[in-house]
């Protein structure tokens, strides 16, 4: 058995960040998002990864995630020229997959269930598929699955305008190497990408042995910025644990669960968990509230922060009211003057959002 990730894709929802960098690699809790799938694959004990990068963010993701030895895994990095569907990006990893079985696992996703008991009833039953579902209050913005009494699937249907059940298909697939038999035999869907659900549609329709099993945990697709607030505040709840590396002054207090990394200073700052800082921060007169998560290498003065994420680099000075729900990049900088500005003054890349109530 082997797993195949994919991070390569187009972000585009979640511009402007995915323009300079991996939305894979794009913290919850501090720890980029692939990590997790890639933890939860390793914990199923697969030790062959591949990992679909593309040009553009490929090199990062690499830089960042290395060979798989500190997941206990090996990993070969797999470069999909275009963003040209998922199935697509199964193709162009065939070398590496082989007649193998695999887990396809998208690497935006976060779901809670372990994948080892799906794993156990796809070999035991002999599946040739094994598709995870999830039930969702607004099913016409997946794609959806129409299921017989069994377990077995009947038809996909994609983003339908009159959904034949509530289940969303969620990222995370177990095929047999029968998969790309389909796949062959599959052609680009409207949008111009060779569809995972047209390739599965292609099995079920060749009487192939495709089932279903429904998540009973949550799942998280952090591609656009409200669900990625969303994975930061369930992570941040149901996992992190306290830990203090850095330094408080006399007038600090952490409050809850919180962690704190290496190297970082806070002085007259109060924490209220769950909330996590990353190494090399300084925080000065600062309020960090429930849900919050703090990269590496920021720099927070005068700041009220709540439900964010910053990423590294980031510096906030004087901001005079408090910031909430917001995904705030590398090295961006938000600064005010000391006393509440008369004038704000923008340098904005593409595609940033700003609201001020
Ligand atoms: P999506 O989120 O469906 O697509 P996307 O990354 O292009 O994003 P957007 O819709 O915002 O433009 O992709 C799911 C995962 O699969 C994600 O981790 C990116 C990855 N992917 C590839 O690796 N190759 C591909 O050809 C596609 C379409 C996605």
């Amino acid at each position: 058995m082997k797993a195949l990730i994919l991070s390569g894709g187009k972000g585009t929802r979640l511009r402007p960040l995915t323009y300079t960098g991996a939305k894979q690699l794009v913290p919850v809790a501090n720890k980029p998002i692939l990590w997790y799938g890639i933890e939860a694959i390793a914990a199923t004990g697969i030790t062959e990864v591949g990992i679909i990068i593309s040009p553009e963010t490929g090199e990062e993701v690499k830089a960042k995630t290395g060979d798989g030895s500190r997941f206990g895994v090996q990993i070969t990095y797999i470069l999909q020229e275009t963003p040209a569907g998922l199935a697509h990006a199964v193709k162009i990893a065939q070398p590496f997959l082989g007649d193998a079985p695999f887990i396809l696992y998208l690497g935006d996703n976060l779901i809670k269930d372990e994948l080892g008991t799906f794993l156990t009833e796809f070999k035991e039953k002999q599946l040739d598929a094994l598709i995870l579902l999830r039930s969702v209050k607004n099913p016409s913005s997946f794609g959806v699955a129409e299921v017989e009494d069994g377990g077995r699937i009947r038809r996909l249907v994609e983003k339908p305008k009159d959904p034949p059940s509530n289940l969303a298909l969620v990222g995370v697939y177990f095929f047999s190497a029968d998969i790309h038999r389909a796949i062959a035999q599959i052609q680009p869907s409207a949008r111009g990408e060779l569809e995972i659900t047209d390739a599965i549609q292609t099995l079920i329709d060749l009487q192939y042995q495709v089932n279903a099993q429904q998540l009973t945990g949550w799942w998280l697709d952090t591609g656009k910025k409200d669900d990625l607030l969303e994975a930061n505040r369930i992570i941040l709840d149901e996992y992190l644990e306290s830990n203090i590396q850095g330094t408080l002054d006399h007038d600090s207090q952490v409050i809850g669960r919180v962690s704190i990394g290496k190297n970082t200073q806070l002085i007259n700052c109060t924490v209220r968990g769950p909330a996590a800082i990353g190494d090399n921060c300084y925080l000065e007169n600062c309020f960090i509230g429930p849900y919050s998560s703090i990269a590496n290498d920021v720099k927070l003065i005068d700041t009220d922060i709540d439900h964010s994420v910053l990423l590294s680099g980031a510096k906030v000075m004087n901001i005079h009211q408090r910031i909430v729900d917001s995904l705030i990049g590398q090295r961006v900088s938000l600064t005010s003057a000391p006393r509440r500005p008369r004038a704000l003054r923008f340098l904005v890349g593409d595609d940033s959002m700003i609201e001020i109530h």
